[in-house]
């Protein structure tokens, strides 16, 4: 059985007051973490606080992006290192917003993976379609295409401690949710291909979310499906009561 984790990504949302209030919010009434882990992925300026404000919760915190190199003339990136420095335990990378917005390549992104273990980071490796691709039938090729790219070069081992995230760019933000039949089939195939390419073991481990609209009303039919084991969230982790509600239905 794979511990279901449920990831909220606040992208560019949250003043300081507002981000703190929100973590001594839901702190207490974290599920324990034996049944679901519970993610925040805050704005970078922000991580530090909240890691030691959520210390004795069950609560951890990510990043939402990192450069690959530990340091160096980079002005304005944060890096693996630094974030490890203050306590970060996961990051996302690869989000359609950063391919799409900030040409983050299939390459730069496997360099982030490969920097991320190297930190004790557990990256939250995204891929996912666009409207157009899935309307032509290129769904399970593009986000193969993404996969093989991300885990070029790591050990199945390796592999067994990051999570992907299948994140359907026409349903992020949007309100349309993929169907969970459909999110199933294509998490199904993202699970094919790290059997092709690690064995069965490591396809069983992997760790598989589904993200795009995702919220209280939604989750619980996204979750029972078999190859899905958790969500990664934008809109619905804004507010503690609704992602609390999301960590309920995961736990
Ligand atoms: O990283 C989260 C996703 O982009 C989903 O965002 O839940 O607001 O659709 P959303």
């Amino acid at each position: 059985m794979r511990k279901p984790i449920i990831a909220g990504n606040w992208k560019m949302y949250k003043t300081f007051d507002e981000a703190v209030e929100f973590v001594e919010a839901v702190q207490d009434k974290i599920p324990a973490n034996d049944k679901v882990d519970a993610v925040i992925c805050a704005p970078a300026l922000y991580l530090p606080i909240l890691v030691q404000i959520q210390a004795d919760s069950e609560l951890a915190i990510g990043a939402q992006n990192m450069h690959f190199e530990n340091e160096g003339a980079f002005t304005g990136e944060v890096s693996p290192s630094q974030l490890a420095s203050v306590g970060v335990d996961y990051v996302v990378l690869g989000h359609s917003e950063r391919r799409e917005m900030f040409n983050e390549t299939d390459e730069a992104v496997n360099k982030k993976v490969r920097a991320a273990l190297n930190h004790d980071i557990v990256p939250i490796i995204c891929c996912g379609e666009t409207l157009e691709e899935r309307e032509a039938g290129q769904t399970t090729a593009k986000v193969s295409g993404q996969i093989r790219a991300a885990l070029e070069g790591f050990t199945g081992e390796e592999v067994t401690h990051m999570v992907i995230a299948y994140e359907p760019i026409w349903a992020i933000g949007t309100g349309k949710t993929a169907t969970a039949d459909d999110a199933n089939e294509t998490c199904g195939a993202i699970r094919a291909v790290v059997n092709e390419l690690y064995g069965s073991e490591v396809a069983e481990a992997v760790r598989i979310q589904y993200g795009g609209s995702v919220k209280p009303e939604n989750i619980v039919e996204l979750l029972s499906k078999e190859h899905i084991d958790g969500a990664l969230v934008g809109g619905a982790s804004l507010q503690p009561e609704s992602y609390l509600k999301l960590l309920e239905a995961g736990a």
